[in-house]
């Protein structure tokens, strides 16, 4: 009797029965299913779906059958791979769902919190209007100059035509610099805190081709104390223009074109003679009150509190420049003529935005100058 032909016989693999089938497709869907994480379900996929999981292992059975089993055990272990299949993939969108659910909540900002601000610092106002009337300027042809804070008394009183008697270096309150230790006694540095920002002028004829139009910002010192109106370091800004021909029709153009674009077009100016070692003539500039525009001058009207009622406001100091002057700092003064003018910058900026504190605008309190719209 020849043996029984178990060529048919799929159960011959016991990994390819219905039953363990079943089992294997059960344990990957219990797997599946019970994964809670993303990575949870990466081992289950290993366990269940990588090579070496049951149902793969009994796939690599199937071409060992003969034909009819082949294609049964094909047919069972195909719908449980796929079953398997389906069941990963919706679990892993549903894991990658929860996932993203979950990073929305922890990750959330509320944009609309408060936060602990720290000012990154503002312009200050005095730059702010220096650098405003240095555009007008520059917006003319004029040049930005610069010098010495720590100056020369050459350059900031001799060559401006102010001798060493001359009562202007009193006026003017010097700080001066104390000459080296050592230094024998009596001996002088020869150096002071810039009283004005004149020198620079004399520096710019030193070193720049003629013509010249040159604007130069900057701090001064002078021993004052400090009270509402006066700061012992304080800022002006300079014009000199040295030119062939210049009068001064040429300084009260000049003049006009600054307070314009400091108190916006249609104020007058006047010039009235004044006294400068180094202008000659030299006069002060008076402004039309920007307030009343001078009507608290005219008889039973309303006074005004920031021109006191005159009508017109002192801001500048100004003259043709001094042919002394010129011929100390090398140019002939029968060929060229020049025109200065001088103003102090905080008291620019409080006239024209109604300070009465001088102070306000050094003690460095950031609501001064949040006050004047400056982004922080
Ligand atoms: N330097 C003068 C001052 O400090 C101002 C000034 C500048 C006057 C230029 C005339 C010309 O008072």
């Amino acid at each position: 009797m020849s043996a029984p032909n178990k060529n048919y016989d799929p159960v011959e693999v016991t990994a390819l029965t219905a039953e363990e089938v079943e089992r294997a497709t059960q344990a990957a869907l219990t797997a599946i299913s019970s994964a809670r994480t993303l990575d949870e379900l990466k081992e289950a996929r290993i366990a269940h779906a990588g090579d070496r999981a049951p149902l793969s292992l009994a796939r690599a059975e199937i071409g060992a059958l003969p034909p009819q089993a082949r294609a049964d055990a094909g047919r069972r272990v195909g719908a449980a791979v796929g079953r398997v299949k389906d069941a990963m993939a919706a679990r892993q969108d549903q894991l990658e769902r929860e996932r993203d659910e979950q990073v929305l909540i922890t990750e959330r900002v509320d944009v609309t919190l408060p936060y602990d601000r720290q000012p990154a610092g503002a312009r200050h106002p005095v730059s702010m209007i220096a650098d405003k009337l240095s555009d007008v300027f520059v917006a003319m042809g004029y040049e930005v100059a610069e010098g010495p804070e720590v100056e020369a008394e050459w350059y900031n009183f001799d060559a401006l035509n102010i001798p060493p008697d001359h009562p202007a270096r009193e006026m003017q309150d010097t700080l001066f610099i104390a000459p080296p230790e050592g230094a024998p006694a009596g001996t002088r540095s020869g150096m002071v805190l810039r009283t004005h920002t004149s020198p620079v002028q004399v520096r710019s004829m030193l070193t720049r081709p003629l013509p010249l139009y040159v604007v130069s910002p900057g701090r001064a010192y002078r021993n004052e104390a400090l009270d509402a109106t006066h700061l012992p370091v304080f800022y002006q800004i300079e014009g000199l223009a040295v030119d062939e021909g210049l009068t001064m029709a040429d300084l009260r153009g000049a003049i006009q074109a600054f307070v314009d674009a400091l108190f916006g077009a249609g104020l007058r100016t006047r010039l009235r003679p004044d006294y400068f070692p180094f202008t000659e003539p030299s006069a002060d500039v008076s402004m039309e009150c920007h307030v009343c525009r001078g009507e608290s001058a005219k008889p039973g009207a309303e006074p005004c509190r920031v021109c006191r009622s005159q009508g017109w406001i002192e801001i500048a100091g100004c003259g043709m420049v001094n042919p002394r002057v010129l011929v100390a700092c090398g140019i002939d003064p029968d060929r060229y003529s020049g025109f200065a003018f001088g103003l102090g910058i905080e008291r620019a900026l409080m006239l024209s935005h109604g300070i009465n504190e001088i102070r306000d605008t050094y003690d460095g309190d950031v609501r001064f100058s949040r006050a004047f719209g400056t982004e922080i």
